[in-house]
């Protein structure tokens, strides 16, 4: 009998699938779920490998394309998904744009790209997504911001508003579906293995109390508890190496 902790003939999007943690996310997810779409922006071959690795696993992927700096991307993706999955029953939106640069060179142009694709973007797949979920009673949707939400980081002004952003959005959301069996929930991670390591992963463990920085796999179990249990929401929750303790 099911403990109400499956997710068992639910269907995922994960954007953001191309790269190190949405891959893993995936692969976590892979077994658990009736169907992923594994979402990328411009690598396409990463995302077809991926879902080709979980379709021989037994799986049910496939994987769309699409730049989510475009205001109508997140709601093509959406309808895209639904077309060929069904509809859309766990909301990862992972994707993050990291560009590091100095507060003093980014500009208008580069913040309001910035905030598009990081902060924008997840609110439209989430606003596209949660009707469908509350009339099924039942919806998952998870951010992944990071820790320059609290600390301010090494990326840049732009990235680090973005990401706080994401806790606000996701507080804003989950009062307001909760009493339909949908959480919204975020993620903040610390320095993780990925390409967008902002660099020397010896050096960056010098600075995290754990003495090392940290793996896309674990991220992905957290996420994976969080995306499983139906009364969590409206929570931040950091994976940082004890970076940022709060
Ligand atoms: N790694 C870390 O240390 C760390 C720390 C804190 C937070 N995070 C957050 O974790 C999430 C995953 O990052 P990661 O570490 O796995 O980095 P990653 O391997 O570089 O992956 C980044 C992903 O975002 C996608 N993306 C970027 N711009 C996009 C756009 N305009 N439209 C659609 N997709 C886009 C990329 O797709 P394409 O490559 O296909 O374009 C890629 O799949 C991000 O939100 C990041 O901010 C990471």
């Amino acid at each position: 009998m099911s403990d109400g902790l499956d997710l068992a003939g639910r269907v995922a999007l994960v954007t953001g699938a191309s790269g190190g943690i949405g891959g893993a996310i995936c692969r976590r997810l892979a077994g658990n779920v009736a169907g992923i779409a594994v979402a990328y922006g411009s690598n396409a071959e990463p995302a077809e490998a991926l879902a080709a690795e979980i379709v021989s696993g037994g799986g049910t992927a496939r994987a769309f394309g699409s730049d989510m700096a475009a205001p109508d991307a997140p709601e093509r993706l959406i309808d895209d998904v639904e077309a060929a999955l069904g509809p859309v029953d766990i909301l990862v939106a992972n994707h993050g744009l990291a560009r590091q640069a100095r507060y003093e060179d980014v500009d208008a142009a580069i913040f309001d790209h910035t905030l598009a694709v990081n902060l924008r973007s997840p609110f439209l797949l989430a606003r596209r997504a949660l009707p469908g979920m509350r009339e099924r009673g039942f919806g998952r949707v998870l951010f992944i911001s990071s820790v320059a939400a609290f600390r301010g980081g090494v990326i840049g002004p732009d990235y680090a508003c973005s990401k706080a952003g994401l806790h606000g959005l996701a507080h804003f959301l989950a009062r307001r579906v909760a009493a339909d069996g949908v959480t919204v929930n975020v993620l903040a991670p610390g320095f993780v293995e990925t390409a967008m390591l902002p660099g020397d992963p010896q050096q960056l463990a010098k600075t995290t109390p754990v003495g090392r920085v940290g793996r896309p796999e674990e991220v992905a179990d957290l996420a994976l508890a969080i995306l499983r249990n139906g009364y969590v929401t409206s929570q931040v929750f950091s994976i940082d190496g004890g970076t940022y303790p709060r």
